[in-house]
């Protein structure tokens, strides 16, 4: 390719370092797509004749469909796909290949090849948070009044209701999803006809290009279109984000499938046996999304730093744009179709559950609470009488609504029988009727508008 100027091939390493064919393979279908769309467009705007223009499009369709058919042999010399498609284009109609490459540049080629690979991928991640999404709507439905512990500081704080707590990622991975989408609005331009940085001197088309290859309108200015990598970063990011969501869910099945927890079984098809140990059943899936989110991150500070210090426009680093993306999307679809299963297909104990929430002392807030509004008792020192109670009953070895009413007399006099009506699990989540709350009613209700936002109705 540099016959003219450079009279010895690159040395084995410089072939080895500068390759970029053995991963940006991944991307002849766009490669090929954005081929196309540009022969096209240079063919109707008389800048390659029609014929030769057919003959391209016919080769490069030849050339998808060895893609398709098991791949184009590898070549280091030639570096990345573009290259290999060319010459592969070469080797099938000769000369006229090189009729392709008129008004353009590998360098507006990958940022086009590249923005609808991570367009896909944008989608990808929107439709697999959307089955998660659905799932975790279905389980918080079933489990609208299954009682819980609430933790704070992972120690049992309030009960709540299971279906709270799986809305509540509900409502991280909605988050998600938004900026996926806000991420898909700004990857509308099509760098192409940008070519090596400063443009073209040849009339083209680019609104004809953009169009064609599905975008709504061609990039502004040719320098930052070549050398912009923003829409990788707007994906890893999200993919980040979303990764850290995921993370949480699958540690909350470590820790409700753990056996001191016992509130969760985890499906047979998302768990693994030990080699030496029978009984186990390990949540290797859950810990893997866990582990994931670790990379995911690590890929999208790669990337930042790549970029941060690099002038305009087009600069051999960002070559290295591509391995953690396409590293990240494997491992994010992975996980959000782990935890699709994991919410879908596990078994909720909601006995145990039950049991756990009683134990902890989870309803000394609505002693408080019940001492503040019928005796009047001003909050702070509410609290400091319910933690009396708190204190005797684990003298006694009891839970708070097992003490007798002269126990509870015996802390403060204003106490009624009337406290016991707010002491049980299930009146605790019942009276959290707030917006947001616990209570029953109010998760039905968050499922009902759940469904609605997953459509966009509301
Ligand atoms: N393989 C290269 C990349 O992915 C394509 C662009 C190369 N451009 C250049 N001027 N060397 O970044």
């Amino acid at each position: 390719m540099w016959g003219g100027r450079f009279a010895e091939g690159p040395s084995a390493i410089m072939r080895e370092i500068n390759a970029s064919i053995p991963f940006d393979k991944a991307l002849w279908r766009q490669d090929i797509a954005g081929s196309r769309a540009h022969i096209s467009m240079l063919a109707k705007q008389g800048i390659v004749s029609e014929a030769d223009a057919k003959t391209i499009d016919r080769g490069l369709e030849q050339i998808a469909a060895e893609y398709e058919r098991g791949g184009v042999p590898e070549d280091w010399n030639l570096e990345d796909i573009h290259m290999t498609v060319e010459a592969r284009l070469t080797e099938i109609i000769d000369s006229v290949a090189g009729r392709l490459h008129t008004a353009r540049s590998r360098n507006d080629q990958v940022a086009t090849d590249f923005r609808m690979w991570v367009r896909a991928a944008n989608l990808r991640a929107i439709a697999g948070i959307d089955v998660l999404l659905e799932a975790l709507v279905d389980r918080a439905e079933e489990h609208a009044d299954s009682v819980m512990p609430g933790f704070t500081h992972l120690q049992t704080a309030q009960p709540v209701t299971l279906g709270h707590h799986l809305l509540a990622y509900f409502e991280m991975l909605m988050r998600d999803r938004s900026r996926f989408r806000d991420a898909l609005t700004r990857m509308e331009e099509c760098p192409l006809g940008s070519a090596a940085l400063a443009g073209t001197g040849f009339d083209l088309d680019r609104n004809m290009t953009a169009r064609e290859l599905g975008f709504a309108r061609p990039t502004r200015n040719s320098l930052d279109a070549v050398s912009d990598r923003d829409f990788a970063l707007d994906y890893l990011m999200a993919a980040s984000q979303c990764a850290l969501h995921l993370s949480r869910l699958a540690e909350e099945f470590i820790i409700w499938a753990s056996q001191p927890f016992g509130f969760v079984k985890l499906p047979d098809a998302l768990s693994t046996g030990s080699s030496i140990m029978p009984q186990k059943r390990n949540p290797d899936a859950a810990e893997l999304v866990r582990g994931h989110a670790g990379r995911v991150i690590g890929c999208t500070t790669a990337l930042m730093i790549t970029m941060k210090g690099l002038p305009l426009a087009y600069s051999k680093d960002m070559q290295n744009d591509k391995p953690p993306v396409f590293e990240t999307a494997g491992l994010l679809d992975l996980s959000l179709a782990a935890m699709a299963g994991m919410v879908a297909d596990s078994g909720f104990d909601v006995v145990r559950m039950r049991k756990a929430a009683e134990a902890g002392h989870a309803t000394a807030t609505d002693l408080a609470d019940w001492l503040v509004r019928q005796a009047d008792i001003p909050f702070r020192e509410a609290h400091h009488i319910t933690g009396t109670a708190v204190k005797l009953a684990d003298e006694k070895g009891t839970a708070l609504d097992e003490l007798s009413l002269e126990d509870l007399k015996s802390i403060d006099s204003r106490i009624e029988q009337g406290v016991f009506d707010v002491l049980s699990v299930d009146a605790s989540v019942a009276a959290r009727t707030s917006y947001g709350g616990t209570a029953p009613v109010r998760v039905r209700e968050q499922v009902t508008e759940a469904r609605q936002r997953l459509v966009g109705e509301v």
